[in-house]
C-alpha cells in the first residue's frame, strides 16, 4: 500500500505533536504547519530521526485570511497527497467579554473557525476523487456548553462541533469520515496562551497531550464522528443534555473563574 500522509495544523507543540508522534508511529509521512519555523522544524527534525517517515514543515499563519489559500497552494504545488487533514491549530482568550481585545477574538475566529472551514473545503475536493480520506478536527468539550469567561472561545469550538457532524454525514457516502476530538484540560501551551493561568479551569483532572492525541487518531480511524478523552469528560455532554442552559452557564462560570488567590 501506498504511504499515506496526514497534514497537522499547530503540530510542534502540545496536542499537535503528540498526534504527530502517533501518526509517524503508524509508518505516516507528515506535513506539519505552525507559525514558528524554528520550533517546527525542530520538531519535523526529532519525529523524521526517531520514525524514519518524511516530514514537511511548512509555517504558516493561519490567522491571515489568505494563509489557508496559501498552504493548500503549496502542498498541492509540490504535488503531495493529503489523506488525513488535522485541523488542531488553535487559541483561547480568556477573559470577561466586555474587558476582552476585540482584535485578538477576531483572530482567534480567524484560527478557529475560517481557517478550519477554509482547509476542509481546499483538501476535500481530492479526498472525493479518491473516494476516501480522514479529518479529524480539534474542538473541546467547550463546544457542549456556553462559556462565560471564554465566551467567543467556546462559541468556536461548538461551530466546529456542529460543521463537522454535518459534514461527517453530508460525506460518507464519498468514502470520508469527519471526527471531532473534544478535549478537555490537557498539558499544553495553551492555558498561557490563553492569558487562563488564573482560571480554576486547570486546577483538576488535566490530561496529558499524547493520552488525547492516542483518543483522537484511534476514533479518527475508527471513523466516529466525536471523540471525548476521560471518563470524567464523557458525562459532560450527557449532563448538558438534562440540564437547564441558565443552570449550565452558571456553572460553567464557576468552573472557569479565577482562583481566589490570584
Ligand atoms: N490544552 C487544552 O486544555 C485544550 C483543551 C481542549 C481543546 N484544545 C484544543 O486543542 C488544540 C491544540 O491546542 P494545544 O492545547 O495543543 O495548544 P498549544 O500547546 O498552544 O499549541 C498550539 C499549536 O498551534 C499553533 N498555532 C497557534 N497559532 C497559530 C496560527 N496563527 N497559525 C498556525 N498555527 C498556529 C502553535 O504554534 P505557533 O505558535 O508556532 O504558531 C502550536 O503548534 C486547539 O484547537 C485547542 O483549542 C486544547
Amino acid at each position: 500500500m501506498a504511504k499515506q500522509r496526514a497534514l497537522i495544523t499547530g503540530g510542534s507543540v502540545g496536542i499537535g505533536a503528540a498526534l504527530a508522534d502517533v501518526f509517524a508511529g503508524h509508518g505516516h509521512d507528515l506535513i506539519l504547519v505552525s507559525r514558528n519555523r524554528e520550533k517546527l522544524e525542530a520538531r519535523g527534525r526529532a519525529i523524521h530521526d526517531r520514525f524514519g517517515i518524511d516530514v514537511v514543515c511548512l509555517p504558516e499563519d493561519l490567522t491571515d485570511p489568505q494563509g489557508s489559500r496559501r498552504l493548500y497552494d503549496t502542498v498541492a504545488g509540490r504535488g503531495l497527497d493529503v489523506h488525513y487533514l488535522v485541523n488542531n491549530a488553535g487559541v483561547g482568550v480568556y477573559g470577561k467579554f466586555a474587558t476582552t481585545d476585540l482584535d485578538a477574538e477576531l483572530k482567534m475566529i480567524q484560527l478557529n473557525v475560517t481557517s478550519v472551514v477554509g482547509l476542509t473545503k481546499r483538501f476535500l475536493p481530492a479526498m472525493i476523487a479518491r473516494r476516501g480520506g480522514r479529518i479529524l478536527n480539534v474542538a473541546s468539550m467547550a463546544a457542549f456548553l456556553p462559556g462565560p469567561w471564554m465566551s467567543v472561545y467556546y462559541a468556536t469550538k461548538a461551530f466546529l462541533l456542529s460543521f463537522s457532524q454535518a459534514i461527517d454525514y453530508e460525506l460518507k457516502p464519498n468514502g470520508i469520515t469527519v471526527t471531532t476530538l473534544c478535549p478537555g484540560p490537557t498539558e499544553s501551551e495553551f492555558k498561557v496562551r490563553a492569558g487562563s493561568e488564573r482560571s480554576q479551569l486547570f486546577d483538576a483532572f488535566v490530561m496529558d497531550a499524547p493520552r488525547v492525541a492516542r483518543v483522537g487518531y484511534d476514533a479518527m480511524m475508527k471513523g466516529k464522528a466525536v471523540a471525548i478523552p476521560g471518563v470524567r469528560n464523557k458525562l459532560i455532554p450527557l449532563a448538558v443534555r438534562v440540564t437547564p442552559r441558565p443552570l449550565i452557564a452558571k456553572l460553567s462560570h464557576r468552573a472557569a473563574r479565577p482562583t481566589s488567590n490570584s
